[in-house]
């Protein structure tokens, strides 16, 4: 695995690859990576000749007050498993590389709509960074396929109408959630969990379960929801949004949305969590 810093370094190895015939895949993240990152490079290994992973914290993304100065960064330990789950090319690129005129005047990219809502709401701004870095990283990368994690349901759900609005020629592979043995989905926010956090942390998705099986047989929506919430806040997370929306698109349920997708975003002590389970109405 060869690791670059630099845009000319990397489109010249990637101008190269494309030379010879290979299909490239793009994997970005903002680093510190843990196995629900490498699921997204073992799909991609899966179907390219060519693995890219992006290192990179978008500062752009990030609103005031948020936790970017902290967010951790730990190149040297993603080298080490980027190589054993069969990266090809690791671009980390410096924020001054990457926005060498600054943050204010740039040029940004907007996806209405999906981006409204949800984590959009309480993230101003977030969305229209993940965008706008994630249209610079298709220019730059040129990928033939792109794979972002169900995690961040409401990203590829956004990401998916940036690539079909704009016509990029880029396929984008959906990757189910990766969790830990007590349900608990992995994130690299999970590490600001103290011990007595962590374990009650998995309550999210066990509530998450219980609302997608009263939906699955019958329950009231709203009714059901208000249960969920109750539950959330009696073990001790603030909730910040539980949502049902028709999956896919996001948009609100009809009388006749089936595939539906319970969504939610909730606080324990400082840090955000978010889940998602996709259910099917009766
Ligand atoms: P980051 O949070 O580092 O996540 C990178 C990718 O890994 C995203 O596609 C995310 O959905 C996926 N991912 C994270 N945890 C996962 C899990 N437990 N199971 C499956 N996939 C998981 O998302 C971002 O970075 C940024 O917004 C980015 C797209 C890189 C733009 O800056």
């Amino acid at each position: 695995m060869r690791t670059l810093h630099e845009i000319d370094a990397l489109r010249q190895a990637l101008n190269e690859a494309r030379h010879r015939g290979k299909r490239i895949a793009l994997v970005p993240t903002m680093g510190n990576l843990h196995a629900g990152h490498l699921a997204l490079v073992t799909a991609a290994r899966a179907q390219a000749d060519l693995v890219v992973v992006t290192v990179f914290v978008n500062p752009l993304q990030f609103g005031l007050g948020e936790d970017l100065d902290a967010y951790p960064r730990t190149l040297a330990e993603d080298q080490a498993g980027l190589e054993n789950a069969g990266c090809d090319l690791l671009f980390a690129p410096s924020t001054a590389t990457l926005y060498p005129r600054g943050l204010d005047s740039l040029t940004r990219v907007s996806v209405p709509g999906i981006s409204e809502g949800l984590c959009g709401a309480s993230r101003p701004g977030h969305f229209d960074g993940v965008a706008t870095v994630v249209t610079l990283l298709f220019n730059l990368v040129q990928p033939d396929i792109a794979c972002f994690g169900e995690k961040d349901y409401q990203q590829l759900a956004v990401i998916r109408q940036l690539v079909a609005d704009l016509h990029f020629p880029v396929r984008i592979v959906g990757v189910p959630i990766v969790r830990a043995e007590d349900g608990l989905a992995l994130s690299s926010r999970n590490g600001y969990l103290d011990a007595e956090q962590r374990a009650r942390a998995p309550a999210l998705y066990r509530t998450l379960q219980a609302l997608k099986v009263a939906l699955e047989q019958g329950a009231p929506v709203a009714q059901s929801i208000g249960a969920a919430l109750e539950q959330l806040r009696e073990r001790g997370f603030i909730p910040d949004y539980l949502e049902v929306r028709r999956a896919g698109d996001l948009g609100p349920l009809l009388d006749s949305s089936r595939e539906v997708v319970i969504l939610a975003a909730a606080k324990l002590g400082p840090t955000r969590l978010i889940d998602n389970l996709t259910a099917r109405l009766p």
